[in-house]
């Protein structure tokens, strides 16, 4: 009994946080920049790994990312500090060129892409929009 006890604990123990683990979501907040931006522009010139010791790296996740792209998540006006960016509803094939369609005015039935969205490429849009879980057919 003792044993089918602590096996049953046991089991729990391994189940409930892999549980959490789904139930949390699958992008993290980006820490928002805390010190002054003025004249530090240039952010991998500090910030790319290894770089400068004193200075927290990029994760292995920014290989691609350039300095243009950093405020758009990092800094603490962002959209992206206050909101989730809305899941992309439609499947992507044939679609890389995002903003043939989302380009503010350009098709009227398809949502604009919002005005902070001014110099974001059709490279960037998959950084922060993910396919709907369950595509629409
Ligand atoms: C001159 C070097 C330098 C430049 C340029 C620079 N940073 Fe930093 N950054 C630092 C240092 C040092 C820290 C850690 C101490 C601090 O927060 O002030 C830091 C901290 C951060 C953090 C916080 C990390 C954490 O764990 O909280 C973020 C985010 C960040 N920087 C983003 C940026 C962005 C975005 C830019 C460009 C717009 C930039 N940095 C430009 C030196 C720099
Ligand atoms: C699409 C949003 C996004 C962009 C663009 C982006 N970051 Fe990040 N960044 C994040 C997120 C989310 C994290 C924390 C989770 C992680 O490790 O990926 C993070 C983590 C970091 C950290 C680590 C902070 C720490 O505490 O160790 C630094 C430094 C950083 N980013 C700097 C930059 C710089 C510099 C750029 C531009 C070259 C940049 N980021 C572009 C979202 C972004
Ligand atoms: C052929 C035109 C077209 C292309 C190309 C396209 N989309 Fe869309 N997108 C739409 C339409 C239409 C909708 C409205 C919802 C629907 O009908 O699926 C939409 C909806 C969205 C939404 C949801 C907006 C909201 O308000 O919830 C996002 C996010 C999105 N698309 C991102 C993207 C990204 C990222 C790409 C490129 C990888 C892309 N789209 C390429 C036509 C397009
Ligand atoms: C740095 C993250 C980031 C990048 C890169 C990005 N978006 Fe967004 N997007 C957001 C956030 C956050 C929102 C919701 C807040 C808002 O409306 O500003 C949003 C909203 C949208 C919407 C919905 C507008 C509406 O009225 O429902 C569309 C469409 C969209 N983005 C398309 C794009 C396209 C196309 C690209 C690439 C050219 C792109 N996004 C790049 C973060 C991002």
């Amino acid at each position: 009994m003792r044993a089918l006890q602590s096996l049953a604990l046991l089991l729990l123990l391994l189940v409930v946080p892999g549980t959490r683990a789904l139930a949390q979501p699958t992008t993290a907040k980006p820490p928002v920049v805390k010190h002054d931006l003025a004249g530090r522009e240039q952010c991998l010139m500090c910030h790319a790994a290894g770089k400068m010791e004193a200075v927290p790296d990029v994760p292995a996740s920014h290989a691609d990312r350039t300095n243009e792209t950093c405020r758009w998540c990092h800094a603490a006006d962002a959209a992206m500090q206050k909101m989730d960016p809305p899941a992309i509803p439609h499947a992507l094939e044939g679609r890389d060129a995002c903003l043939m369609c989302h380009k503010p005015g350009v098709m009227e039935a398809v949502p604009d892409a919002p005005a902070d969205h001014q110099g974001r490429t059709d490279k960037a849009c998959k950084l922060c929009h993910t396919p709907a879980p369950a595509p629409k057919q």
